[in-house]
């Protein structure tokens, strides 16, 4: 488009072609309504010098690149300056846990754990960049529908920022943990008769009639900030790319942002091979997984019924950009069941890690897929945890307390009188 400095940062929607300024505040693409995407310039180092300047950020201890998200400010808002807001973020932990990768069937399993991020989960990722930009662009009052986690950081950085944030979330289907950040951070919290999508469309038309600025993932600046998921997991195995990156999928942001932090990283000589990409939905919510299996002849929207609340989605906004970042990778979508995302939970939380439902979905798509030959057992695998283990307490007492029979790896309290005896009792139990 004429006007925009082809050296800076612009909006552009992949569909057709137009272009917006970095600050303009539309959220979709006045021409044809697709989804914008960000495009930076190429950074002034490439390759290997590229790769030196953001190791060389790591020993950071003050200022901006401290921040998991604001090390690879070139890749992620350039323009940011000195202006940016963070808590810091991200500098999650990749860890190995053999009890994990054992029951997975694999044998080198690596955890990418965004529940380490400031509110829990990687949405922090996204929202650093979404509010440092909200701010830019000078917006009076933030918002976002949200199975929980989306909001609660919304609501922490908007919090940060001095910025109103309202959150809208489905009445009845927001985990505890979640539902108790945002009041306690301050968002006016709406809670709407429906599920995710009605509150998405809802809060689509408030931004658009009462300008109020929309911070979900199809807000492109929140891809540019959860792409550092993937940055920083090559960083941690000095970009050497595992073979797949498996991640659970809902509203399909979190693969949008994949498959562009792949396909830049690549670009610029960060990384010579692409991994594959395994995003993995819930059966209960699984309309991605569904046009993949269909060659993503159609898109499907279903009605979402899932344990896993935080990927209780039916109609994923992101679809076309996930399609893209499936298609780039060679990658894979598949589904798994409840008890499988229950299994794989208890295995996780008993390995001494923890996550949340959602994010258990990663690793037991990890097991489907070595058990149908997909991934072969030898292939180096991160699978992403991306919430908390406290975000939804109720999961693990219905779990371990709850359900008769009791599940495979339960662990239910014991009542006791106060009796030494009878710790003797439970200690010779153990064997
Ligand atoms: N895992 C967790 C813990 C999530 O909270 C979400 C999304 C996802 C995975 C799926 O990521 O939508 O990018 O495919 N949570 C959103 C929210 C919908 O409102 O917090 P996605």
């Amino acid at each position: 488009m004429i006007g925009i400095d082809p050296r800076a940062t612009v909006q552009r929607c992949p569909a057709c072609g137009h272009e917006l300024a970095e600050t303009d505040p539309r959220q979709r693409c006045p021409q044809c309504s697709g989804l914008l995407e960000i495009r930076h310039p190429a950074p002034a180092a490439t390759g290997a010098a590229l790769r030196a300047l953001l190791d060389a950020r790591c020993g950071n201890r003050s200022g901006p690149f401290v921040s998991g998200v604001w090390r690879f400010r070139e890749l992620v808002l350039p323009g940011a300056g000195e202006d940016v807001l963070s808590y810091p973020e991200g500098n999650t932990p990749l860890l190995a846990r053999p009890s994990v990768a054992a029951w997975v069937g694999a044998t080198d399993l690596l955890l990418k754990h965004e529940g380490h991020n400031p509110t829990g989960s990687f949405k922090d990722r996204g929202m650093t960049v979404g509010v440092t930009h909200a701010r830019r662009v000078r917006a009076t009052a933030v918002a976002c529908a949200s199975t929980g986690n989306t909001g609660a950081s919304l609501a922490a950085y908007a919090a940060l920022a001095g910025i109103p944030a309202l959150v809208l979330v489905p009445k009845g289907r927001v985990a505890l943990g979640k539902l108790t950040q945002l009041l306690a951070y301050g968002a006016r919290t709406l809670v709407v008769p429906g599920d995710f999508d009605t509150c998405l469309d809802l809060a689509l038309k408030a931004s658009e009639q009462l300008g109020v600025y929309l911070l979900n993932s199809i807000n492109p600046f929140r891809v540019e900030g959860q792409k550092t998921i993937v940055l920083e997991l090559l960083q941690q195995l000095h970009w050497e790319p595992p073979d797949w990156i498996l991640v659970p999928a809902g509203n399909l942001g979190n693969t949008a942002a994949f498959g562009k932090a792949l396909r830049e990283a690549h670009e610029w000589g960060l990384i010579r091979k692409l991994p594959r990409l395994a995003a993995v939905q819930a059966e209960g919510a699984a309309p991605f997984a569904r046009s993949f299996a269909e060659g993503f002849a159609r898109r499907h929207k279903v009605e979402a019924h899932t344990v896993a609340s935080a990927i209780s989605i039916g109609n994923p906004a992101s679809y076309d950009r996930a399609v893209t970042a499936i298609r780039e990778t060679n990658g894979v979508v598949t589904a798994v069941s409840d008890a499988e995302i229950l299994e794989a939970k208890a295995v996780v939380d008993a390995s001494g890690v923890g996550c949340e439902p959602a994010s258990a979905a990663s690793v037991a798509g990890a097991r489907q897929l070595v058990r149908k030959g997909v991934i072969r057992r030898d292939e180096r695998l991160v699978a992403v945890l991306t919430g908390h283990i406290l975000k939804d307490p109720d999961a693990i007492t219905r779990y371990h307390d709850g359900a008769t029979p009791l599940p495979p790896h339960a662990n239910p309290p014991i009542e006791i009188e106060p009796r030494v005896a009878e710790i003797e009792r439970v200690l010779r139990a153990l064997g």
